[in-house]
């Protein structure tokens, strides 16, 4: 899709799009298009017996005296409630009216609207945002489409009062848009075509966009040590990865941000074998490092004034006659052994030793992991939060704001000594399931335990990234939680300002 900012000449074919608020006043766009059609919009208005709620669409086609083909009124709520996330989603469901409708040609009018909370330009790129995200479709794999999934927008013209703002705007939120897009995509392969090497590869791709990319194969890991890791891939005919990715924008002596991501491109529990019942759905156990990936790339789009490092585990997790069984204890990179008392916990055992590496060798000014990592999550908070657990409070607390702003939402779920207890092992330090409930809790604890007390963050998304419940902003299926969340994060709170 191609969006383009201007002001003033309104061009006269396709869709026309203005907006509206609850106060049912007309906006400037849509003045001037009932003038055009001599009062015929503001009678659809109240004929239709249209609200201007948030999201609310109403077409009207072959409007008189126009060479439109449509207009389309788009509500945004209330105006005093009006907000960047109100104006993401409202984005979102204009692209959903869009692409029913098949409209190629889309032109939205929007100068002169004035909302307190947000500029005019930015309550442009907010709107487009949000229409791009809604958009996307992963196709790669029919080759047979249906006309409406054929149906896309080609063409978006935004009009606003400086045109110039909404480019310099715009362009940040297509990057980090892209690293949405490149989560979404990794998400859909299939497992059979995204193993452990392939994302690698794709990982490697992002040097194009000047991204520092090392790999360690499985001889690297072991020589260092990193046998948690190793023993989940073990089971499986693919080998595992280590990928290292640094993006160098800020000083050359400031400490980096860390994100770490679970990359398990297919868990089948391994020994400790999952139900058949959608275990397909388990090729989503990459989406932490997706969501890292498609940070990177975004941060390398938009040339973010800050250094970040991104480090991502690929295994496989496999039931085979070299698996992992139950019952076995692996010493992991940081020295202290691990219990595996059920292969389908695998996601913190590649974790331990990810998280262990990216903290000795870059000493970050904070670590953040994405993984999706427990079943509980899912019970606990459904498909609307990740689950929020870490050390470092006040960048906990400035995440969350930054999840509401954006509509990557966060709960915090407590760090508390008691429920560490339960992952003492007879045998071992620790074991890799708890006893007593709260899976998600003991899951960030086991996690805690290779943190070296570096300042941490653990992001569990394993209910938000992917789900077959629709989400405003990407629909059913891959959303690339964390991209946007960590991408506007960083922004506003650790980034350089020129
Ligand atoms: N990848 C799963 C978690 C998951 C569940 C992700 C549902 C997405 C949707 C993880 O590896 C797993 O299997 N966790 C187990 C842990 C248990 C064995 C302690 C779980 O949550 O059941
Ligand atoms: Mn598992
Ligand atoms: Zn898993």
């Amino acid at each position: 899709m191609q969006v383009t900012f201007k002001s003033l000449e309104v061009p006269q074919e396709g869709t026309a799009v203005v907006v509206l608020f609850e106060n049912g006043v007309l906006t400037p766009g849509a003045t001037s298009l009932d003038e055009k059609t001599k009062g015929f919009l503001a009678r659809a208005l109240i004929t239709s017996g249209f609200k201007g709620k948030k999201g609310q669409c109403l077409s009207v086609m072959a409007p008189c005296h126009t060479s439109f083909e449509r207009i389309i009124v788009l509500g945004l709520g209330s105006l005093d409630d009006c907000n960047e996330r109100v104006a993401t989603e409202s984005g979102s469901a204009l692209a959903v009216e869009l692409l029913k409708m098949n409209c190629s040609h889309v032109t939205l009018l929007l100068e002169g609207v004035v909302v307190p909370g947000l500029k005019n330009h930015e309550l442009g790129c907010h709107l487009a945002a949000g229409l791009l995200l809604r958009s996307y479709r992963f196709t790669k794999y029919k080759t047979n489409l249906k006309d409406e999934e054929n149906h896309q927008i080609k063409a978006l013209t935004i009009l606003i009062d400086f045109p110039e703002k909404g480019d310099l705007l715009f362009h940040k939120h297509a990057a980090a848009i892209k690293g949405v897009f490149l989560a979404r995509n990794l998400m859909c392969e299939p497992p059979n075509v995204l193993t452990p090497k392939a994302m690698m590869e794709e990982l490697v791709a992002l040097k194009k966009l000047g991204v520092k990319v090392d790999v360690l194969d499985t001889a690297e890991m072991k020589k260092l040590g990193m046998n948690a890791l190793l023993a989940v891939a073990q089971g499986s005919a693919n080998p595992p990865y280590l990928v290292v990715m640094e993006w160098q924008g800020g000083n050359s002596n400031d400490a980096p941000l860390a994100f770490v991501g679970k990359g398990v491109t297919f868990d089948t529990g391994g020994i400790s074998i999952k139900p058949a019942a959608k275990m397909d759905e388990m090729k989503m156990d990459m989406g932490g490092a997706a969501a890292v990936a498609g940070l990177m790339m975004s941060l390398a789009g938009r040339k973010a004034k800050v250094n970040v490092v991104g480090v991502v585990g690929l295994v496989e997790n496999m039931p085979d006659g070299n698996a992992a069984r139950p019952g076995d204890i692996v010493t992991s990179l940081s020295g202290k052994t691990i219990e595996i008392l059920n292969t389908d916990a695998e996601g913190r055992l590649v974790l331990a030793d990810a998280l262990w590496y990216t903290q000795n060798r870059f000493h970050p000014e904070l670590m953040v992991d994405l993984a999706t990592l427990t079943g509980a999550v899912v019970v606990a908070l459904g498909t609307k939060y990740a689950a929020a657990i870490g050390t470092a409070q006040q960048a906990i607390d400035k995440m969350k704001q930054t999840g509401e702003t954006i509509g990557e939402h966060i709960w915090q779920l407590p760090i508390d000594e008691r429920y560490d207890k339960d992952i003492n092992s007879k045998l071992a330090d620790v074991k890799n399931t708890g006893a007593h409930g709260a899976g998600t809790i003991t899951a960030a604890h086991f996690l805690k335990r290779f943190t070296n007390d570096v300042p941490w963050i653990h992001l569990d998304i394993a209910g938000v990234a992917w789900s077959d419940e629709v989400h405003p902003l990407s629909g059913s299926y891959p959303s690339g939680f964390g991209v946007r969340l960590l991408d506007q994060f960083i922004t506003k709170h650790y980034e350089m300002s020129v």
